[in-house]
């Protein structure tokens, strides 16, 4: 299959950036970032998670951030969704498109959410439905699709399942998270040529953490299976707190500048994604893993 002519970049960074950093940025602070990629004209940011500000405290400032944005009429505002409170707040702070999570294995499922499987299943259709009777867009994220910390391989049968269950409950896109960074493009082909037997490209997205490296060669391979939607994090933040081993995400300049190499068009402005980069290392005060952001701090000093 040949290359897609568009893809759609869904920025991660404020919330799987934020939530796996010990810094503490304020509500303004985060404001300003979320401002710089707004600049850059991503068509999705998710800008926060109603998790339990215990498990995740440097997003305890959730509902506040959400209701000070100045929102932008082009650009898809969503958050992270654990439960029915979290939904509640979700409401409140009235967000476009609440994105729900579910691990494929077990045991990250056990630690992420406290529950089983089978006990988050039913919660999430739930919220599906409370979210579609309200006019959201539904999200959901499946963890570990290609390695968990606790249980290594995760069987494909698994994530087809969950895949299957998920979109039955009407779930308007589905993430499917190399949580660890675990995945290579082997890996990706043989399991989006299972997927994509059975459920349509436009319903998939793909979510690479960058532990190995991997990060853009996935990309690649997936862009080749036909699929048209990638998450990213600016300046390469991210981690779940709850998977051992789990670092950034890939860098949403290089998916993009890799993106715009290859004659993909994603509309997003790729200097001013390198500023919203640039602020949120100083910020974070470590070297972030983004190439884009090394090369061209390198060319300008
Ligand atoms: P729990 O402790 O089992 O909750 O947490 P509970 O239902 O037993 O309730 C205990 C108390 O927490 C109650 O309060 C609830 O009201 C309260 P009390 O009656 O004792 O005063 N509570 C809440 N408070 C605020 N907001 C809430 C909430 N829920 C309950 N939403 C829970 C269950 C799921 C909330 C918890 O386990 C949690 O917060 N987990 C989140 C973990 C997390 O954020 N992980 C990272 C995100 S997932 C990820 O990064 C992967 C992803 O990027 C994709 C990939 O890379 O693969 C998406
Ligand atoms: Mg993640």
């Amino acid at each position: 299959m040949g290359l897609p002519k568009n893809v759609l970049i869904r920025e991660v960074g404020p919330r799987d950036g934020l939530q796996n950093e010990s810094v503490w940025l304020d509500t303004m602070e985060k404001r300003t970032w979320i401002h710089l990629l707004e600049e850059a004209h991503l068509p999705y940011i998710e800008v926060t998670s109603f998790v339990h500000p215990k498990w995740v405290p440097t997003l305890k400032d959730a509902k506040e951030l959400a209701q000070s944005l100045n929102k932008k009429e082009d650009l898809t505002y969503a958050a992270l969704i654990p439960n029915e409170k979290g939904l509640a707040h979700f409401f409140e702070a009235n967000l476009e498109v609440g994105a729900m999570f579910i691990s494929s294995s077990e045991t990250h499922n056990k630690k992420n959410m406290n529950r089983s499987i089978q006990e988050t299943l039913p919660v999430i259709k739930q919220m599906t439905t409370d979210l579609k009777a309200e006019g959201r867009q539904t999200r959901a994220y499946i963890s570990t699709v290609f390695g968990c910390p606790y249980e290594k391989q995760v069987p494909m049968d698994q994530v087809l399942r969950l895949t299957e269950q998920l979109l039955s409950f009407g779930i308007d896109e589905i993430s499917l998270g190399d949580t660890i960074g675990e995945a290579h493009p082997l890996q990706v082909e043989r399991r989006l040529d299972l997927l994509l037997e059975r459920f349509p490209a436009d319903k998939i997205a793909l979510h690479f953490h960058d532990t190995k490296g991997m990060g853009l060669a996935n990309i690649y391979t997936a862009l080749k299976a036909g699929i048209t939607m990638f998450d990213a994090s600016s300046g390469g933040l991210g981690g779940c707190p709850y998977a051992p081993g789990s670092s950034g995400n890939v860098a949403t300049e290089d998916v993009v500048h890799m993106l715009h190499k290859l004659g993909i068009e994603t509309n997003v402005d790729l200097p001013c994604l390198i500023k919203a980069a640039e602020w949120i290392e100083a910020k974070v005060d470590r070297t972030l893993q983004s190439h884009c952001l090394r090369a061209f701090q390198s060319h300008t000093t």
